[in-house]
């Protein structure tokens, strides 16, 4: 089946980008970059094409900006990812706030939530201080807070994937079998 895009022309689901959301922290950097060896695939990262963007880091943005601005910024960077050649791409956890990324990310895009408990993402954010939404908050309680808004967008996904307490490598394959089950049911 190929879906009615409301962005650009219809993309036969083996040609999309792959895109993963979900919240930070489950690993969709580390994983999204082995996932595009794997596949043979580019890849891109939200964040760091934000970054590139704006000449600064994220937490610069946010501090100087607000988050405001990083969100328009955010939303210009996917679709011009999601307009651009087929790749694995990496999302920001809040890019799914967006309305019209949503929509993009459904015409573009195969997206694949990966999706982990909350215990395993707070130990993963534990080992960074790059991310301002965490500052000077209980983690599990701002982790709680962006679940109960997030995780009905992240569930819209095309795949969902669970990656509790797993390795990245675990991660990539699982992801890997997900896709290529969605890629021959678009077949049949
Ligand atoms: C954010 C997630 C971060 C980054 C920014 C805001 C969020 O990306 O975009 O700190 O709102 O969840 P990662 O999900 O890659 O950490």
């Amino acid at each position: 089946m190929i879906p009615v895009a409301s962005h650009g022309e219809p993309i036969p689901v083996h040609r999309r980008t792959i895109a993963l959301v979900g919240l930070m922290g489950v690993g969709k950097s580390t994983v999204g970059r082995r996932l595009a060896k794997r596949l043979g695939l580019p890849f891109s990262d939200g964040d760091v094409e934000i970054e590139a963007a704006a000449g600064m880091t994220v937490s610069d943005i946010f501090a100087r900006l607000g988050e405001a601005e990083f969100r328009a910024g955010e939303a210009r960077v996917m679709k011009r990812l999601l307009d651009g050649p087929r790749r694995v791409l990496a999302t920001g956890g809040g890019a799914v706030l967006n309305a019209e990324t949503r929509a993009i990310l459904k015409a573009r895009a195969v997206t694949v939530w990966m999706r982990a408990d909350l215990q395993t993402v707070v130990a993963r954010v534990r080992r960074r201080d790059t991310r301002p939404l965490l500052r000077g908050r209980d983690p599990l309680e701002a982790l709680k807070g962006m679940a109960e808004v997030r995780y009905p967008y992240y569930a819209a996904a095309d795949l969902t994937v669970d990656v509790t307490g797993g390795a990245h490598a675990e991660a990539v394959e699982a992801i890997v079998s997900a896709l290529e089950a969605h890629w021959s049911g678009a077949e049949a």
